[in-house]
C-alpha cells in the first residue's frame, strides 16, 4: 500500500518536472535570442554557446587562471563560439572582471564573445550554509544552483570548471546537453571511503558500545551513499580532464567504482529512471591537463656561474617539512665537512601569522642545534624580485614536502635553471621531475642521507653535465607547463566534437 503511494507520488513528481523542464527549454529560444542581442552578434544561426560552470570566477586562485587560459584559447581558435561564465559574483560586472583578469593573471579576453550569467543561490554551495552534513548539502546545494544556471540560459555544452559534479546529471536532464569537466580535486576519494570503511570495522572488533559502532555505520553508509551518486554523476560526463597525476589516480578510481549493494537498491521502481538515464558514452579515464605555469622570467636567468647555494622556496606551513631540509643539509656537512663554508642553504618562504613566526624561530633553533646557523639563511616575506634573484644564483632546488599534490615551486625552480632535488612522492614524482629523453631532469630523495648524496651528486657533476641538466630541466619545465601544452590538452579532450554535433 505504501509502497503503491511513493510510486504514485514519484510518478506526479516526476510528471511536474518533465513539465517544467519542457517549458524551460522552450523559452531558452527566445533566451539565446536575447543573448546574441546583447553581444551584437551577426548570424546568431552559426553560433554556439558552451557553459562554464564557476561560481566562484572571480576569485583570483589557480582554478580561476585556468578557466581564464581555456576561456581565452577558445575566442582565439573559435571565434563563432560565445563563452557563457555561470558566476555567483553578483557583486561583480563583466568589466570588473576582464580588467581583474588581465591584472591579476595577464590574460586577455574579448567582451565580443564573453558574457555572464549571474547566480543568485551561490550561497548554497558555502560551507557555512551547511554545519552538518557539509558534503552532501554543498553537493545539493549545487544541483540547485546548476538548476537555477539552466534556468537563465541553456548552452549548447556545458564544461564544469569548479568539481561540482553532482550538477552534470541536473544539466543533462535538464537541457538535453553533453556535459564535460576540468577537474583540480575530487569530492570524495575512493581512499576516505576504505578508511571510514577500515575504522567501522576496528570498532566491531573492538568491545566499544555499540551505538558508537552504529554511529560508525551511519556514517559509512552515508559516504557509500555519496560516494555512489558522486561516481554516477562523473560518469554522466562525456569528457574529464584533470589537472595532474594525482587527481587522474583518484578520478579514475572513482570511474571504476562499483557498489553491487546500491545497484541492487536501483533496480526498485522510485530509483529506476536514475539507472536509465546513466547509459551515456562516459569516458573509462580522464585525460591530464597541466595548467600553464608563467615561467618567463624565471627562463631568462643564466644557468652558468651559478653559486653553491641550497635554495628552498616555501611557505612556513608544517606541511612543507623545513625541519627535514636542515637535517638533509646538516647531513651533507656531516659527511662532506669539506662542503662547510663553501655551501650555503637559502630557506625563503612567507609567513603570514603567529604560527609561521613560531615555525621560523624553532628552525632557527634547530640549525643551532645542529651546528650549522652560520650556514644558513633565512628569507622571510621575499619580494618576488628577491625570489627570482636568489633563482638566478642557486645551485640546487630543495623541496621535502611528502606528496604534495603538484609543486609549483619546483616548476620555477627547473625553469630557472635551478637543478631540482625533491622528495620522491606526490607531484615532484609523477609530474614534474620525469626524465626528458631518458635522461633525468633533477632528483628525488626521502631520508637525509638520500637528500645529502643527491646533492652530492649535484655539487660534483662536471661542468658540462651540469650545464646540459640545468638547460634539460628548463626545457622541460617550459615546454611542459606551457600554455601551448594546455591548449592542446583541451583541444584533445574532445570537446569540439560534442559541440558540434
Ligand atoms: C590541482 O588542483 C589542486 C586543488 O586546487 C591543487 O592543490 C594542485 O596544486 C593542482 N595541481 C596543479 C598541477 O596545478
Ligand atoms: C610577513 O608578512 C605578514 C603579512 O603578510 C606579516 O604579518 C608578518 O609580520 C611578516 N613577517 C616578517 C618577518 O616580515
Amino acid at each position: 500500500m505504501a509502497w503503491a503511494l511513493a510510486v504514485f507520488l514519484t510518478a506526479l513528481v516526476f510528471a511536474q518536472a518533465v513539465g517544467r523542464i519542457l517549458g524551460l527549454r522552450r523559452r531558452n529560444i527566445q533566451q539565446r535570442a536575447k543573448l546574441f542581442g546583447i553581444l551584437g552578434a551577426e548570424d546568431a544561426h552559426k553560433k554556439k554557446i558552451i557553459g562554464f560552470f564557476h561560481p566562484y570566477c572571480n576569485a583570483g586562485g589557480g582554478g580561476e587562471r585556468v578557466l581564464w587560459a581555456a576561456i581565452s584559447a577558445l575566442q582565439r581558435k573559435e571565434p563563432e563560439v560565445v563563452a557563457v561564465v555561470y558566476s555567483g559574483d553578483t557583486d561583480a560586472t563583466k568589466e570588473k572582471i576582464i580588467d581583474k583578469v588581465k591584472a591579476r593573471f595577464d590574460i586577455e579576453l574579448s567582451p565580443t564573445t564573453l558574457h555572464f550569467v549571474f547566480l543568485q543561490s551561490r550561497h548554497l554551495v558555502e560551507d557555512s550554509a551547511w554545519p552538518r552534513f557539509t558534503l552532501l548539502g554543498q553537493s545539493l546545494g549545487s544541483m540547485w544552483l546548476a538548476y537555477e544556471a539552466m534556468t537563465f540560459l541553456i548552452p549548447d555544452l556545458f564544461i564544469d570548471t569548479m568539481g561540482y559534479a553532482f550538477t552534470f546529471p541536473v544539466v543533462s536532464l535538464v537541457g538535453n546537453i553533453p556535459v564535460g569537466a576540468y577537474v583540480h580535486y575530487p569530492t570524495i576519494s575512493t581512499t576516505m571511503l576504505s578508511r571510514v570503511r577500515s575504522r567501522s570495522q576496528g570498532v566491531t572488533n573492538s568491545e566499544v558500545i555499540s551505538s558508537s559502532a552504529l554511529l560508525t555505520y551511519g556514517k559509512l553508509l552515508y559516504y557509500r551513499i555519496f560516494m555512489y551518486y558522486y561516481a554516477y554523476s562523473l560518469r554522466q560526463a562525456r569528457f574529464l580532464m584533470v589537472n595532474s597525476t594525482w587527481t587522474k589516480n583518484h578520478v579514475d578510481s572513482i570511474l571504476q567504482h562499483r557498489d553491487l549493494f546500491l545497484d541492487v537498491i536501483h533496480l526498485l521502481p522510485p530509483f529506476i529512471g536514475l539507472k536509465l538515464l546513466s547509459n551515456r558514452q562516459s569516458p573509462r579515464e580522464a585525460k591530464i591537463v597541466y595548467p600553464s605555469c608563467d615561467t618567463r622570467q624565471m627562463a631568462m636567468s643564466p644557468l652558468e656561474g651559478r653559486e653553491r647555494i641550497i635554495l628552498s622556496i616555501a611557505q612556513f606551513r608544517p606541511e612543507k617539512d623545513h625541519p627535514a631540509q636542515l637535517r638533509a643539509f646538516h647531513k651533507l656537512l656531516e659527511l662532506y665537512p669539506e662542503y662547510r663554508g663553501s655551501v650555503q642553504l637559502v630557506l625563503i618562504g612567507g609567513s603570514r601569522n603567529v604560527d609561521d613566526a613560531t615555525r621560523v624561530e624553532n628552525l632557527h633553533m634547530l640549525a643551532r642545534e645542529l651546528g650549522i646557523r652560520d650556514h644558513v639563511q633565512f628569507v622571510v616575506n621575499a619580494s618576488y624580485a628577491e625570489v627570482l634573484r636568489w633563482l638566478s644564483r642557486a645551485s640546487i632546488g630543495l623541496s621535502t614536502m611528502v606528496d604534495e599534490h603538484f609543486g609549483i615551486n619546483i616548476v620555477e625552480f627547473m625553469a630557472a635553471g635551478v637543478i631540482p632535488v625533491a622528495h620522491a612522492s606526490g607531484g615532484p614524482l609523477l609530474d614534474i621531475i620525469v626524465p626528458l629523453n631518458g635522461e633525468p631532469t633533477g632528483y628525488h630523495a626521502t631520508t637525509p642521507e638520500t637528500f645529502a648524496e643527491a646533492f652530492r651528486t649535484v655539487l660534483t657533476l662536471p661542468k658540462e653535465a651540469e650545464l646540459a641538466l640545468r638547460q634539460r630541466a628548463r626545457t622541460w619545465a617550459v615546454q611542459k607547463f606551457s600554455a601551448e601544452e594546455f591548449e592542446k590538452g583541451w583541444d584533445e579532450s574532445g570537446w569540439r566534437s560534442w559541440l558540434f554535433r
